[in-house]
C-alpha cells in the first residue's frame, strides 16, 4: 500500500479468509481418498517430533547423509563459488549446514528457509550463537509458494542447500516444478547440493517408517492433534492409527491415519465421515536411483556435477548445476 493512500473502508458482512491449512484440510477431506499435504506435520511440536525421528536407530537417511556431507565436505568446499550466500530449503534445526559453514569459511550469508516459524527462529538464532560472524536471515514460509529472499542477500552469489531428501515428499512432477523455481531464484550457473533417499530392500524402508519406539507415529497422528488445536477439530487421536508401507510400484513409502471405526468428526464446522478402515493419506516419500533423479534434475533446467552415495547406497547426495 502506498504510504498515503486511504485506507479502504471495513466490509461488515466480508467472511475471515480461510487460511491454507483450513483450505487444504477442507478439501483434502473433500477428497476420496482423503488426504492432507504433509508440509502440514510442521507445526512446532511437528518439527521436534521430527528432529526426534532422525534420533531412531531404524531411521537411517539423517545418519547417513551426514556421514557423505562429512566425507565430501573438502570437495564440496571445493565446488562452490567464493563467498556465497548460502539457501537452505526447509531448513529444520539447521543441523546440517553447520558441516557446510566448518567446511566453507567464506560463506557470506545463510538464509534458512522453512515453514515452522517459531521453531525455525529458535534454531536460527542457535546457530548464530555458534557462528556469531555468519550473517543469518531466516524466512518463515512455504517455499511451494512465490516467496523473496532477503534484500541483504540479492547481490550475492547464491548456492542452494535441500538436504533431508525432502525432495521426495514432492510428487515426480512437483519436484520438477521445485527445481526450475529454485533454478530461478538461485540464478545461472548456481550450484544446488540436494539429499535424495535411494530405493533400497522393503524392510529397511518399512522399519524407518515404522519405528519401535513409535515417534513416526506420534509425528503422524501430530496433524490431527493441530488440526484439533488450531481448526476446532474434534479428532480422537485414540481412534486412529498409523500406517506405513512400501508402495513398490511407485517406488514411495506411503503414510496415512486409519480410522479405527466408523465415526463422523467435526473440522471448522463442517462434518466428516470415516468408515472403519478408512483412510487419511498423509505422506508420500518417493525413492529414486542416481539415474532417475539425475533425469528428474536435467529435465528441470540443471546439469548433473556430481553424485556421492554411502557404501552402501542407502541415500546419495547430489551436486547440481544450474544451466
Ligand atoms: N533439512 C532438515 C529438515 C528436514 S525435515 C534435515 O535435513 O534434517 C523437512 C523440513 O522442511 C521441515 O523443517 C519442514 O518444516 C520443512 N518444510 C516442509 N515443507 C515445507 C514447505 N512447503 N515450505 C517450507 N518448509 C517446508
Ligand atoms: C522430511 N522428510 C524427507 C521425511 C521423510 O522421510 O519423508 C519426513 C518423515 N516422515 C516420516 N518420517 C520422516
Amino acid at each position: 500500500m502506498l504510504p498515503h493512500a486511504p485506507r479502504a473502508k471495513q466490509d461488515p458482512h466480508a467472511v475471515p479468509e480461510r487460511s491454507d491449512f483450513e483450505a487444504d484440510v477442507l478439501a483434502g477431506f473433500a477428497a476420496t481418498p482423503k488426504r492432507i499435504p504433509p508440509k502440514y506435520f510442521y507445526d512446532t511440536e511437528g518439527s521436534r517430533l521430527f528432529e526426534a525421528i532422525t534420533r531412531q536407530p531404524e531411521y537411517y537417511p539423517t545418519r547417513t547423509e551426514t556421514g557423505i556431507l562429512k566425507a565430501k565436505a573438502r570437495e564440496l568446499a571445493g565446488i562452490v563459488p567464493a563467498n556465497p550466500a548460502l539457501i537452505e530449503f526447509g531448513s529444520g534445526a539447521c543441523t546440517k549446514v553447520r558441516i557446510l559453514c566448518d567446511a566453507v569459511p567464506g560463506l557470506a550469508a545463510f538464509v534458512p528457509v522453512d515453514i515452522s516459524g517459531p521453531f525455525l527462529n529458535q534454531h536460527a538464532a542457535e546457530l548464530g550463537k555458534a557462528y556469531p560472524r555468519l550473517a543469518i536471515h531466516p524466512v518463515a514460509a512455504d517455499f511451494t509458494k512465490p516467496f523473496s529472499l532477503p534484500p541483504a542477500v540479492r547481490d550475492l552469489s547464491k548456492t542452494g542447500f535441500f538436504p533431508g531428501s525432502t525432495i521426495g515428499n514432492f510428487e515426480p512432477e512437483e519436484a520438477a516444478a521445485f527445481l526450475r523455481l529454485v533454478r530461478d531464484v538461485l540464478g545461472a550457473h548456481a550450484f544446488l547440493v540436494v539429499g535424495v533417499d535411494l530405493v533400497k530392500d522393503e524392510a529397511t524402508l518399512d522399519v524407518a517408517y515404522n519405528d519401535a519406539a513409535g515417534i513416526t507415529a506420534k509425528f503422524n497422528l501430530n496433524l490431527l492433534r493441530r488440526i484439533n488445536r488450531e481448526l476446532q477439530g474434534g479428532f480422537d487421536l485414540g481412534a486412529f492409527r498409523h500406517r506405513a508401507f512400501f508402495n513398490s510400484a511407485r517406488s514411495r513409502i506411503e503414510m496415512h491415519l486409519v480410522s479405527a471405526k466408523e465415526q463422523t468428526v467435526a473440522v471448522a464446522g463442517r462434518s466428516f465421515s470415516f468408515a472403519a478402515g478408512e483412510s487419511i493419506h498423509t505422506e508420500n516419500s518417493y525413492k529414486y536411483s542416481l539415474d532417475s533423479f539425475a533425469a528428474l534434475a536435467r529435465h528441470s533446467g540443471w546439469a548433473a556435477h556430481a553424485a556421492w552415495t554411502d557404501p552402501d547406497r542407502l541415500f546419495s547426495v547430489h551436486v547440481l548445476r544450474a544451466v
